[in-house]
């Protein structure tokens, strides 16, 4: 028997998974949504959104009794010892976050917090801003429970790294676990429900205040983010020098155990819920504190034009792209995701349709969400084949292991014209470039 019961408001990626980890582990676990929709497929073991190995565990776990899905933040903090606060922090139009649903769910856990005798630890671990656990979370808390953070209630902020696509595998394996905590009571209470949760695995925790670990997510991604953006430019102007090749510049600069070899692939960008929100956000609010982060501008700058690069790059084969049809392989912002957020697909299809292109596109599981996207403004295909029948030129977006299958001759007896823009990096341009006409990213060519 786990010493706490859990409830996790939010049913996300962050929250799902995290709900799920804790319940696959013996937690009794409360998530709460109040789409009433979302809660209903959870409770019938169905998880919302596509993620390897998330169907059956969830199905496990809510047979099992471990988790359940309620429509009040109420019901679950009244139930339970620890809240963690998933919800989302979209972006606004300024590159600020939204955190109107951060503020709701502070004052419904303050209200139920009113109605409670016991001592209860509240955790953030939604991405916030620098400020915000302290200054917002805190405050609702205190004016609706009518009680004192610290001694009534805990309050801990604690940063989310799980990937998309590995969701669930991150969430029980993390690298590291971050507590930012508003007390000592606070974070020892979160640290010994990680210890206990984690067992013999000794983790690195770092323990800290509120800021620095609300600021270490938003450093984290932009780090990484500039990785991609930095091997990007180092990719285009391997482009410019006959010969050169981004894969054997990455490789070997990633042997460098300083810089190591991850997050350097040479690509169209970076797409997702994340990295672009997180650069964004990371921006204004240095803007707000009247510093100009001019690394995160550059990195931003390269990540919106590598995606027209593709485009430029098919122009460049096809002379003009009105009227041509344009095969698109990959939807999804990355492999082994349906999500469509911030996907490097959608200026690539946009800008294509722009210019007059007929596009055709093919993903193995992103095509309901691109068809709230697209409409019928491109045509949707049922397997790669299909996708490339008839086309002029292809490009891979996404780097999914279905299209790394393909042989040159896929392409060659497909289309009409085997021209293939490898946008990901993911066939042996020795091989293609003498079967098809063959560009990629990052090669002198
Ligand atoms: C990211 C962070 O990795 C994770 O820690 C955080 O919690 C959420 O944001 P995610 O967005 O799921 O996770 O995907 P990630 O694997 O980091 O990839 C993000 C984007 O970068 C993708 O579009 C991917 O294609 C791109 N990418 C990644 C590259 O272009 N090159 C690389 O070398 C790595």
């Amino acid at each position: 028997m786990k010493s706490q019961h859990i409830s996790i408001v939010g049913t996300g990626y962050v929250g799902l998974c995290t709900a799920i980890g804790f319940a696959s582990k013996g937690y009794k676990i409360i998530t709460s949504t109040h789409n009433v929709e979302r809660a209903t497929s959870i409770n019938r073991g169905v998880p919302p959104f596509y993620e390897p190995d998330l169907q059956e565990t969830l199905l496990n776990v809510v047979r099992n009794g471990y988790l359940k899905c309620v429509l009040t933040r109420e019901e679950a903090v009244l139930n339970t010892d620890v809240t963690f606060i998933t919800v989302a922090t979209p972006s606004q139009p300024d590159g600020t976050i939204d955190l109107r649903h951060i503020k709701s769910s502070a004052i419904e856990i303050g209200k139920a917090l009113n109605k409670k005798d016991t001592y209860h630890l509240v955790v953030v671990k939604s991405t916030v801003v620098p400020g915000t656990t302290e200054n917002m979370v805190k405050l609702l808390l205190e004016k609706h429970s009518n009680k004192h953070c610290g001694s009534d209630f805990g309050l801990c902020m604690n940063p989310e790294f799980l990937r998309e696509g590995s969701a669930l595998h991150d969430t029980l394996h993390p690298d590291r676990i971050i507590i930012g905590e508003h007390d000592k009571k606070s974070g020892d209470a979160l640290d010994a429900l990680y210890k206990e949760f984690y067992g013999e695995e000794t983790l690195p925790t770092i323990r800290t205040n509120l800021p620095t670990a609300e600021l270490i997510k938003y450093a984290n991604n932009a780090f990484l983010a500039t990785k991609i953006s930095f091997i990007n430019i180092i990719a285009n102007i391997c482009e410019k020098i006959l010969g050169a090749d981004i894969t054997t510049v990455a490789e070997s600069i990633g042997l460098d155990q300083r810089i190591n070899p991850r997050f350097l692939r040479a690509g169209l960008g970076y797409g997702g819920s994340c990295f672009p929100k997180d650069v964004k956000a990371l921006i204004a609010f240095s803007n707000q504190l009247g510093y100009i982060p001019t690394i995160l501008q550059a990195v931003q700058e390269v990540n919106e034009n590598q995606a027209k690069h593709a485009v430029e790059k098919a122009k460049e084969k096809l002379a003009e792209l009105n009227g041509k049809r344009i095969a698109i392989l990959g939807l999804s912002f990355k492999p082994n995701t349906d999500d469509m957020r911030e996907a490097q697909s959608v200026p690539i299809i946009n800008q294509l349709l722009n210019e007059g292109a007929n596009v055709t596109a093919y993903d193995p599981v992103a095509i309901p969400n691109a068809k709230s996207i697209f409409k019928n403004k491109i045509i949707y295909a049922s397997s790669p084949v299909e996708c490339l029948t008839d086309a002029d030129c292809c490009i891979i977006v996404t780097e999914w292991d279905e299209f790394k299958k393909l042989m040159a001759e896929d392409f060659t007896q497909n289309m009409r014209h085997p021209i293939l823009i490898d946008g990901r990096r993911i066939y042996n341009p020795e091989e293609y470039s003498q079967k098809l006409e063959f560009v990629t990213i990052g090669l002198g060519q």
